[in-house]
């Protein structure tokens, strides 16, 4: 395999999906016996579906939670961390894994663009989101703040569900990071089906400035014709070797 064509000037932006944890035995969302094939989505990763039954919702991030923490990073997280500890401020990683894998393989400039399973915020009161390994599976959690001014808060997981807008200033970050790069920009999709978006239109983006595109995927992706490069494979094998390490 060629390894990707990285020079003193080029900037890499990597956008990972799911298909980076499946070899870290995560489910993926639409493959066959995927989450989204054992649950609808309105039900467990909306706004309606929390306010008609926190429970199940709770139970469902629950039993991700319990998973997630049971799993370990594989060589696709560990070749990541490698890449941005060789490139450094030319290196961005902006993740819609929710799992927290590629911190604990050691990538540090990353962006999670829907939340994190292990983090639990409140739907009313300004508190910060927060570090919550605990599993919710026959009670709800109640916000102390919210208790103390004499309301009776439910917090919620720490996750963007459909109909939500991503946190605006992690979008404008990766947009700083494109804008400077120009037609230096390196962009690599990674594990991801291309059917959700903004994530998806990245590559438009990417393409907009002059940049270079890969996907690396294990099947076909949705906007697989958007790319210049088009890699099949496991993440965990191919970019070992794609980065030369
Ligand atoms: P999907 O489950 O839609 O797609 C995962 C992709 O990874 C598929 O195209 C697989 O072919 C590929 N794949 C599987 N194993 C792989 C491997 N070992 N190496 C490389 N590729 C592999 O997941 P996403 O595209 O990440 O959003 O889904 C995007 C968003 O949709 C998720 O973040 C989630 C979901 O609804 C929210 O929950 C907000």
């Amino acid at each position: 395999m060629t390894p990707l064509p990285i020079r003193k000037a080029t900037r890499v932006l990597v956008l990972t999906g799911a298909g980076v944890s499946a070899e870290s035995g995560i489910a993926t969302f639409r493959a066959g016996g995927g989450l989204w094939e054992k649950h609808r989505v309105e039900q467990v990763a909306s706004m309606e579906g929390f306010v008609e039954d926190p429970q199940l919702v709770w139970r469902f991030y629950s039993e991700r939670r319990k998973g997630v923490l049971a799993a370990e990073p594989n060589a696709g997280h560990y070749a990541l961390a490698e890449l941005e500890q060789r490139l450094g401020d030319r290196f961005l990683l902006t993740t819609q894994n929710v799992d927290g894998l590629h911190a604990r393989a050691g990538s540090e400039r990353m962006l999670e663009l829907h939340g994190n399973v292990c983090m639990t915020r409140c739907l009313l009161c300004a508190r910060e989101p927060f570090v919550d390994e605990t599993l919710y599976l026959d009670s709800l959690p109640k916000c102390e703040l919210c208790g103390e001014e004499g309301r009776d808060t439910i917090l919620r997981p720490h996750i963007v569900w459909f109909g939500e807008s991503l946190d605006g200033w992690v979008l404008s970050q990766i947009d700083d990071f494109i804008s400077e790069a120009g037609s230096d920009l390196l962009f690599l999709a990674i594990g991801t089906a291309g059917a959700v978006y903004p994530a998806a239109s990245l590559v438009d983006v990417a393409r907009r400035v002059g940049g270079v595109s890969y996907l690396i995927n294990l099947d076909e992706a949705d906007n697989a014709s958007q790319f210049e490069h088009v890699i099949r494979g496991k993440s965990g094998e191919v970019l070992p070797r794609l980065f030369g390490l």
